[in-house]
Order: structure tokens, then C-alpha cells, then sequence
């Protein structure tokens, strides 16, 4: 179900994937370009950086965040952090953002942070489980925009089989209960996919509950 329906019913996900819901063309054009204007202006406050992992091997994503904490990685492990690499307070999650948590999180408590991973070129994310939080009972809600992202779905422990999704500009992944931990990652991206970013590639904005 789309998110102009009113029925006062929790929407349901176009496609579940080993308990990973997705929401297939959550966000119209129009939506993702008013999310797109808001994510600008967060950039401008909160540079994106290219991060490195503890082990000091550079990430191929750049980063940044918004919310009351950011999650950073650095030398010095991975982590949340109350402002930006460069001393400047997170700016707030925009309303946009915030408004997607509100519709399929089922959560009562708004996030804390919200990551905004940029994709250019060969970026990728390695599969990994997001545990960083202290309390897994609330979802992770992530939004994709501009190029198509091929996101890979494992189990809950390292390893095993696998399944994948192509995830579209405007589409929304929630990974709560069951799928909370589940090992995830995106595997590439297909360059020139969408128009959305001037720039080209992918911006993915995950949402989670910190503390
Ligand atoms: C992540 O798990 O940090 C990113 C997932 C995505 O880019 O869709
Ligand atoms: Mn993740």
C-alpha cells in the first residue's frame, strides 16, 4: 500500500524477504526530490566523508548523518558520536525522512540518527549486521534514492545462503523483529540507473533507534 492511501491500517510491504520487508515505491518523484532538497541542506552542515574502517582499510561509500547521533568509523572503531568528524552538531533528521519513520516503523519512539550513505561508481557495502544499538527491539528503516542498488540479504549469523533485491529510487526497507540482525549489504549499483542525484549514483538513508 502506498503512502497517500488513508485507511488508518499499517501498510504492508510489496515484498518480504527472509522477514526484511520492502516497501517497492514507497516515495513518488515529487517526494524524492523534496527529500533530495533536504538532504542537500543537511550536506551543507555535515559534510560527506569517505570513512575508514577500523582496520584502516578505506570505505568505498561517503557518509555523513543527521539526528541526535551520527555513526562513525574510524581508527577507532565503529561507533555513534553526538557531532561530525569536523566538530559540527548532526543537523535534525529532516521532516521528509522522519515522516517515512513514522508510517512503517510501528515504532512508538523516533530514531536518534539517521546515516546518509552516498554510492558513487564501484561503492558497495559488505554484508554486515547493524549492532551498534543498544536495543534491537525497535527497526531499522532505510530509504533508497537515485541509482538502483542490488541489496543482498543473509541470516542471522555470518555466512550460509543468500538472496538479493534490486532496491529503486523511492523504495524503503524495514528490518525489525525476526530481521532485526540480519546480515545485509548492497553487492553494486547500476550507474545511470536514475536522474534523481545531478551527480549520479545512490543515497541511502537509514534510520535507527541508538540508545
Ligand atoms: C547499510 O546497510 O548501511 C546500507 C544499506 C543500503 O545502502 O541500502
Ligand atoms: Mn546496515
Amino acid at each position: 500500500m502506498r503512502k497517500n492511501d488513508e485507511e488508518a491500517v499499517t501498510p504492508q510491504p510489496t515484498v518480504v524477504l527472509r522477514g526484511v520487508q520492502v516497501f517497492q515505491g514507497w516515495l513518488d518523484r515529487a517526494d524524492q526530490l523534496a527529500m533530495l532538497a533536504q538532504i542537500r541542506d543537511v550536506v551543507q552542515v555535515a559534510p560527506l566523508v569517505q570513512p575508514v574502517t577500523p582496520s584502516g582499510r578505506k570505505m568505498s561509500v561517503q557518509m555523513t548523518s543527521a539526528g541526535k547521533l551520527g555513526w562513525i568509523t574510524d581508527r577507532g572503531g565503529y561507533r555513534y558520536e553526538t557531532t561530525h568528524p569536523n566538530g559540527t552538531t548532526w543537523p535534525e533528521i529532516p521532516s521528509t525522512v522522519r515522516a517515512v519513520w513514522d508510517a512503517v516503523s510501528g515504532s512508538s519512539r523516533g530514531p536518534d540518527s539517521c546515516l546518509i550513505n552516498l554510492y558513487r561508481e564501484a561503492a558497495k557495502m559488505g554484508l554486515h549486521q547493524d549492532r551498534n544499538e543498544a536495543d534491537f527491539s525497535y527497526p531499522v528503516v532505510s530509504i533508497s534514492l537515485g541509482d538502483d542498488g542490488l541489496f543482498r540479504i543473509g541470516n542471522m549469523t555470518r555466512g550460509g545462503t543468500t538472496e538479493k533485491i534490486w532496491l529503486k529510487s523511492g523504495d524503503v526497507v524495514v528490518m525489525g523483529g525476526d530481521a532485526r540482525l540480519i546480515f545485509h549489504g548492497i553487492d553494486k549499483t547500476r550507474l545511470g540507473s536514475s536522474t534523481l542525484l545531478s551527480g549520479g549514483g545512490r543515497l541511502n538513508l537509514t534510520m535507527r533507534v541508538v540508545t
